[in-house]
């Protein structure tokens, strides 16, 4: 029964329709195109898509900003199109999840733009209004820099409205009942059509008390409680994925006691301190984040990143730790945003350097939870720091070396393709990898092939074992009697440790390497003795050999 839960041993795969693939030639990608690329990532191995907005949009937040929450934008094709897409992942086992943006509309949907010509409009209410402008309007802010205010004035409406973004996302009133009412009937809508779950974005501001006199607004958890039942009523596998980037000490208000709340969560403590750890060659930070977000219900799971289609978000680390991580990853000012993150690629912020994106990806891979994959990271793609804002690390897909990377067949791409220097397309490209055996891609597909073949990752609990360095780290998952054991060298040295396997029938165990013929035999009751290469990493798989038949039934 608990194999049920789909989520916990997945691998998920993040893209946006617009920048995927282009089927008619116009220059933006479609549902079509994407259709067509289902078999290459079926090849891949992922599990699971997540798209992100490809609603009705005047796509002044990349979609994030929806004008009909029951459609399909005409410029990714139709609604029909979508259904044939998602019978087309139906049919491949692969599962599709969506992005659910309920916190705000676009400032064009018709709801908004009802509620602000008409007071006695049934959808005023649906919005969050204040006649004066209220006191706190120029705090809270999610894009700092970029955005003024919280609280903007609408002179048909003759008040302010409230908008924890941009200015064209007026917030919705989730607190109304008729706007919770509306979210059900969103999700029952794309639950119709197949997706099996949401990527709900900005879960804490949801669920946040909005209002002119709130200062220190409240979370409503129990609202997310209404919103799993009705899915699970619905559809027993769907879930949500929360993005919450939030204090460990709330994870469980999110989870919920016994995980009635959020299924999954990204996991951004993580996040910001294993680009520390990275950063530093200490493991002591990341170490500390997942101890900080180890207790969670068993049902639930975090979902585990390396870089979204957002900036990398070093907001939660103290001021000189954020400084680190900007030194070694992002030291223009360019690179940086809102003073908080960082906008490339991965490749790039690691200098294309192969050991170390084997790492980072090993890493991420072998943390508690199931793993995250942005789109064109499996080839190592980069970014285009001449775009504004978030785009630089948004452009499109590159597939081989024809025009405009095999994207579209049009002179005008979307967001232009990367065609200069050591990312350009004509270098990193689909096509050329799948050729090459030792290549990123192939890398990435062997990688989640055993990353799928060991459930203790996504099922089991982890320990830590001591290497004495902290530039090494050792892990190990145990579940039903099979255990797992991950070592990384964060360091650009070689390293020696030892490691010392105490339970009870390990003394004279062997670790068989999941990844590679180099084994570890220990004399009985000594320690491993193993010595790790500048950036290296094992995985292994603890007593014997026969790595798949010593599995229990998964
Ligand atoms: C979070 C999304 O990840 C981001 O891209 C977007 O701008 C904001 N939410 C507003 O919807």
């Amino acid at each position: 029964m608990i194999n049920d839960l789909w989520y916990k041993n997945a691998v998920i795969y993040c893209l946006s329709v617009a920048t995927y693939m282009d089927a008619n030639g116009d220059g933006i990608g479609d549902f079509q195109g994407l259709t067509r690329r289902l078999d290459y990532l079926q090849g891949i191995g992922v599990t699971a898509l997540w798209l992100m907005p490809f609603q009705p949009s005047p796509f002044k937040d990349d979609g994030y900003d929806i004008v009909d929450y029951y459609g399909v934008d005409s410029r990714y094709g139709t609604l029909g199109d979508f259904v044939e897409f998602a019978h087309g992942c139906r049919q491949r086992g692969m599962r599709l999840l969506i992005d659910l943006v309920v916190n705000h509309t676009s400032n064009e949907h018709p709801w908004f733009k009802e509620a602000r010509r008409d007071p006695k409009s049934k959808y005023r209410e649906w919005y969050v209004w204040s006649k004066k402008k209220p006191r706190n309007a120029a705090s809270g802010m999610v894009f700092p820099g970029v955005q003024k205010s919280t609280w903007t004035h609408d002179q048909t409406a003759k008040a302010y409205y409230f908008h924890r973004f941009y200015d064209f996302q007026p917030d919705l009133n989730t607190a109304n009942p008729k706007v919770q009412a509306e979210i059900l009937k969103i999700m029952g809508f794309w639950l119709q059509l197949g997706v099996s779950g949401f990527r709900m974005d900005a879960v804490p501001f949801v669920i946040a008390e909005k209002g002119p006199e709130i200062a220190r607004p409240k979370e409503q958890y129990e609202m997310l409680r209404g919103f799993t039942q009705f899915l699970n009523w619905r559809e027993g596998e769907a879930i949500i994925l929360g993005e919450a980037n939030v204090l460990p000490d709330t994870d469980m208000e999110y989870f919920g006691g016994a995980g009635e709340r959020l299924q999954m969560m990204f996991n951004f403590e993580v996040n910001q301190n294993l680009f520390l750890a990275l950063a530093t060659s200490d493991s002591r930070p990341l170490v500390k984040a997942m101890r900080a977000t180890k207790s969670r219900p068993a049902t639930a799971q975090w979902g585990q990143f390396l870089r979204n289609h957002d900036e990398l978000d070093l907001g939660r680390l103290n001021e000189a730790d954020r400084e680190t991580v900007f030194a070694a990853f992002g030291a223009d000012l360019d690179m940086q945003l809102y003073g908080r993150g960082i906008r490339r690629r991965l490749a790039p912020m690691l200098q294309g350097d192969r050991r170390r994106l084997e790492l980072a990806y090993s890493l991420m891979m072998t943390l508690p939870g199931t793993p995250v994959i942005r789109y064109g990271d499996e080839i190592g793609m980069g970014d285009d720091l001449h775009l504004p804002e978030r785009n630089c690390a948004r452009t499109p897909m590159q597939w081989s070396t024809e025009p405009h990377a095999g994207f579209t067949k049009n002179d005008k791409p979307i967001l232009p393709t990367i065609s200069v220097g050591p990312y350009g397309f004509q270098h990193v490209n689909v096509a050329a990898q799948r050729r090459d055996p030792n290549s990123l891609l192939n890398w990435m597909e062997r990688t989640i092939r055993m990353r799928k073949e060991v459930p203790e990752i996504g099922w089991g609990d982890f320990s830590f074992i001591s290497t004495g360095t902290p530039q090494v780290l050792a892990m190990r998952y145990d579940w039903r009697n099979n255990s797992v054991l991950f070592v990384h060298n964060l360091s650009s040295e070689p390293r020696e440790v030892r490691l010392a396997l105490k339970r009870e029938g390990e003394a004279d165990c062997i670790l068989a390497n999941l990844l590679s013929d180099d084994h570890s035999r220990a004399e009985k009751g000594a320690p491993h003795h193993i010595l790790v290469e500048p950036y290296g990493y094992r995985w292994y798989r603890v007593c014997g050999l026969d790595y798949l038949l010593k599995r229990s039934d998964t």
